[in-house]
């Protein structure tokens, strides 16, 4: 069957692999420890589930507006007034099945056949591979360990060129949980400034999941006059332990949100009609959950973190926010395990997976070779073991 040229550019995730075969232990009854998971580990609050399960049980399963309810977007809007102290009508946002939804949508629109996403990497996985979907060039700016994985304005400008049409940021960041400063923000969007034909997409994802003193900072809020040329992506996702609802938000100017909105009425249509009242539940709440499972977070961040500096090859800077720790682990190259040598991030997957029973995700899925990503998103026991098994095999 022929395929297209399209589809074709999409590579199937490096992370797969790794999954498969941590998967394929697990059935043979061996017990794996992952830290593969990209999402929390707690249940989605009882509030919100009630709200759906009334809604189903009522009959509300019939299609709605493709952006979503009226009242789930005025929702969104006074999400975007409380956390981001913006001003957004209606006809500014949309809901789609996940913010990976809201990612795609704005890319499809926005991107033109040979036009350049700059994309800082280490990145999230999904970001190169959209933007080449839609027929773009994602054009990769490394941020290595050393400038603490962040962009910085020099490397944003050594980047741009006239087939420039947007920068992503994520912050904090999948998958090594940085966070940009307000004036790392500002000096970024002063090159933007300078450079009024690149748009700007924030995918806010992990908005919530910040540990002070360390603060979340929105550079369009900072910066209004990037407002006409910025989307923001947000979502229930991470912050409200929504994976499976797949439910996330994007505001831009009406003009760009209508022609998103015509290409979701044309391919998906409207999210999933009974979570949406619950969407907008849990986006009025005052979100008071979430402090103790943010308390519950950081102490497991500092357990990982401090775990993994103890590992001889191992360096791990300090995570300000998400999930995610994203240790160097480029100090283990060339040592050898049961006689199998360490030789990059793929190799430290697979050898940490074979002999010691840890599954990690390979820095290189997400640009960076040079580093591992585990989730601490996990039970603390599992953490305290999977720490134990590394440092044992990399001890050997
Ligand atoms: C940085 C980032 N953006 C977007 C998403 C998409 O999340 P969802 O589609 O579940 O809302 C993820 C999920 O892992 C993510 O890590």
């Amino acid at each position: 069957m022929n395929i297209s040229k399209r589809a074709k550019v999409i590579q199937p995730s490096i992370t797969l692999g790794i999954t498969a075969k941590a998967n394929e232990l697990k059935a043979r009854g061996i017990d794996v420890v992952s830290f593969g998971a990209g999402e929390p580990d707690f249940d989605t609050p009882e509030f919100i589930k009630n709200v759906a399960i009334e809604d189903l049980n009522k009959g509300v399963t019939k299609y709605t507006a493709e952006r979503g309810t009226p009242d789930l977007l005025k929702a969104v809007c006074e999400t975007l007034e409380r956390d981001y102290g913006l001003t957004y009508d209606t006809s500014q946002v949309m809901v789609s099945v996940g913010g990976k939804h809201s990612l795609f949508n704005t890319f499809f629109c926005m991107v033109n056949d040979g036009d350049g996403v700059i994309i800082p990497s280490p990145y999230w996985v999904s970001y190169p591979e959209q933007v080449r979907a839609c027929g773009g060039v994602a054009v990769i700016a490394a941020c290595p360990p050393e400038s603490g994985f962040k962009m910085t304005p020099e490397l944003l400008r050594s980047k741009i060129t006239p087939r420039t049409v947007a920068l992503v940021l994520n912050s904090p960041s999948n998958p090594t949980g940085s966070v940009y400063t307000k004036d790392e923000l500002l000096a970024i969007g002063r090159v933007l400034e300078e450079n009024p034909h690149v748009n700007l997409i924030t995918d806010d994802l992990y908005q919530k999941l910040v540990y002070a003193p360390a603060e979340f900072h929105s550079l369009p809020a900072m910066m209004p006059s990037l407002l006409p040329r910025t989307i923001i992506i947000n979502g229930w996702s991470k912050a409200f332990s929504m994976t499976g609802w797949r439910l996330g938000w994007a505001a831009g100017p009406k003009d760009f949100m209508k022609a998103c909105a015509n290409l979701q009425g044309q391919s998906t249509s409207n999210v999933t009609t009974f979570t949406q009242r619950a969407a907008a539940v849990a986006l009025r709440d005052n979100q008071s959950f979430m402090k103790p499972w943010l308390e519950k977070f950081n102490a497991r961040r500092k357990m990982i973190v401090d775990g993994l500096n103890a590992i001889d090859g191992i360096r791990c800077p300090e995570p300000l926010g998400a999930f995610y720790a994203f240790p160097d682990v480029s100090g283990c190259f060339g040592k050898k395990v049961n006689g199998r040598e360490i030789k990059d991030s793929m190799t430290f997957a697979e050898i940490m997976l074979e002999e010691a029973k840890v599954a990690v995700v390979p820095g290189a899925a997400f640009g960076e070779n040079r580093c591992a990503r585990l989730s601490y998103a996990t039970k603390d026991e599992t953490i305290a073991k999977g720490l134990q098994r590394l440092a044992e095999a990399l001890r050997k």
